[in-house]
């Protein structure tokens, strides 16, 4: 076994200005020094992984806890007691548990996000892509976030859930502000207030939702949900309450930035770009190779459970371990040439939806939403070009995205 070593501390700070606007360098620089890094920039200090194989391990070993939310909470002293209804309705939520409740409530899920569930869906889908561009159709530019990539999740996750008329507004300001807290590794005070009223916002609406669904279920996974409470698979109203917001939540932050950054980089690759033009059969392989080149998704966070030795790192029960998707989907070791965008890579699927037990489970209707979207444009106005020279990425090293994206067609 190797000798232990002083955790190696990083000695200059991480997320700056240039980190947030392409973090890639610093990833390959922490790569490059060693597996594992200590640092205290990540909710009062935690592990970092870099590569790939340990990333993949790493999720899928059950002495790493997904249980986590406390990160967020429990360690800001000034925050502790403010932020109590937030970690009673988070910390249920399925991506935040372990055996055996993961697996309960995973089956449950599963059976709402079922290939054939999602065909049904998908003609609905088309229909909804193709009316958001068409309201742009007469601009000779406009900005895609706006357009199309804010506003298309949250539909899908609407119609998934069976929420008819959704306060679509209110639905996208809750999301940003939980985003914005949680992507942020030292929020402010203020960031944590607007994350709670937006939490307690959320759960308000979903509680008559879900009353609703008791009376008149119908055929979505919301009405799957309250069914599987009453048969005892999910235990008491808050577990179903967690679930909802959970799904609310996570269902479009992350599209969105697929989306958006996505085309993004499709457009500033015109040869890639015309390429799919000629051989639309090559999009879901681009699709998957875009999440990979830029996840939505920068990290997720485990707990250890047990003191255990990593790469000559001590690790200590309760220490928080960032998996660093973003570095491990560049990583050389694993993929070649990792920093060159190719449509046409074949060498596997990437870390972006996760791995093991809490992998993606709205991975496939995700791809689907991509594939349509880049397919009608494709068709629609091939001479689609980017409007501003510089993208402009949000700042969250967590969620990354874009704030605009300017386009421009010839209608
Ligand atoms: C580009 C879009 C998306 C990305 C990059 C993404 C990424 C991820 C990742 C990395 C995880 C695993 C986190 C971990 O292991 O800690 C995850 C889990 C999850 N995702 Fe997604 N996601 C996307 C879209 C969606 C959508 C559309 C939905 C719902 C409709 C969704 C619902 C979930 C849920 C419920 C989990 C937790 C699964 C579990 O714990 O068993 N995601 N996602």
């Amino acid at each position: 076994m190797n000798a232990v070593l002083t955790p190696a501390t990083l000695d200059r700070p991480l997320i700056d200005a240039a980190f947030l606007a392409n973090p890639y360098p610093t990833y390959r620089a922490l790569r490059e020094a060693g597996p594992i890094h200590w640092s205290e920039e990540f909710f009062g200090g935690a592990w970092l992984l870099t590569r790939h194989a340990d990333v993949a391990q790493l999720l899928k070993d059950p002495r790493f806890s997904a249980q986590r939310t406390g990160a967020w909470v429990n360690d800001r002293e000034d925050a502790r007691g403010e932020l109590a209804d937030f970690q009673r309705l988070f910390a249920r939520a399925l991506l935040f548990l372990d055996e055996p409740d993961h697996p309960r409530i995973r089956k449950v899920m599963n059976a709402g996000f079922h290939p054939a569930v999602i065909q049904q869906l998908a003609p609905h889908i088309a229909q909804t892509v193709t009316h958001l561009l068409d309201q742009v159709a007469n601009l000779d530019s406009f900005d895609f976030i706006e357009a199309v990539a804010r506003p298309l999740p949250v539909r899908v996750i609407t119609m998934l859930m069976g929420i008819e008329n959704p306060q679509q507004h209110d639905f996208m300001t809750w999301s940003d502000d939980l985003a914005t807290f949680i992507g942020t590794p030292q929020p402010t005070r203020e960031q944590a207030r607007r994350a709670q009223s937006s939490l307690l916002a959320m759960s308000r609406y979903l509680e008559t939702l879900l009353a609703r669904k008791r009376q008149t279920p119908g055929d979505d996974l919301t009405s799957r949900l309250v069914q599987a409470e009453a048969a005892g698979e999910i235990h008491g109203s808050a577990e179903l309450l967690a679930q909802c917001a959970m799904l609310l939540f996570a269902g479009h932050e992350t599209t969105r930035h697929l989306l958006g950054s996505g085309l993004q980089t499709l457009l500033a690759h015109p040869e890639q770009w015309q390429r799919l033009q000629q051989e639309p059969a090559l999009l879901p392989g681009a699709v998957r190779e875009l999440l990979r080149f830029d996840s939505p998704v920068q990290y997720t966070g485990r707990r250890v459970t047990t003191d255990l030795v990593l790469h000559g790192q001590q690790l200590r029960r309760g220490d928080l371990v960032l998996p660093l998707i973003g570095a491990a989907n560049r990583d050389p070791a694993r993929y070649a040439q990792p920093d060159t965008l190719d449509i046409t890579r074949n060498d596997g699927p990437s870390l972006s939806f996760g791995s093991g037990p809490h992998v993606c489970i709205g991975a496939a209707i995700t791809r689907m939403e991509a594939e349509m979207v880049f397919g009608q444009l494709l068709k629609r106005w091939p001479d689609l070009r980017l409007a501003d020279a510089e993208p402009r990425w949000i700042r969250n090293p967590l969620y990354r995205g874009l704030e605009a994206l300017p386009l421009t067609h010839a209608a």
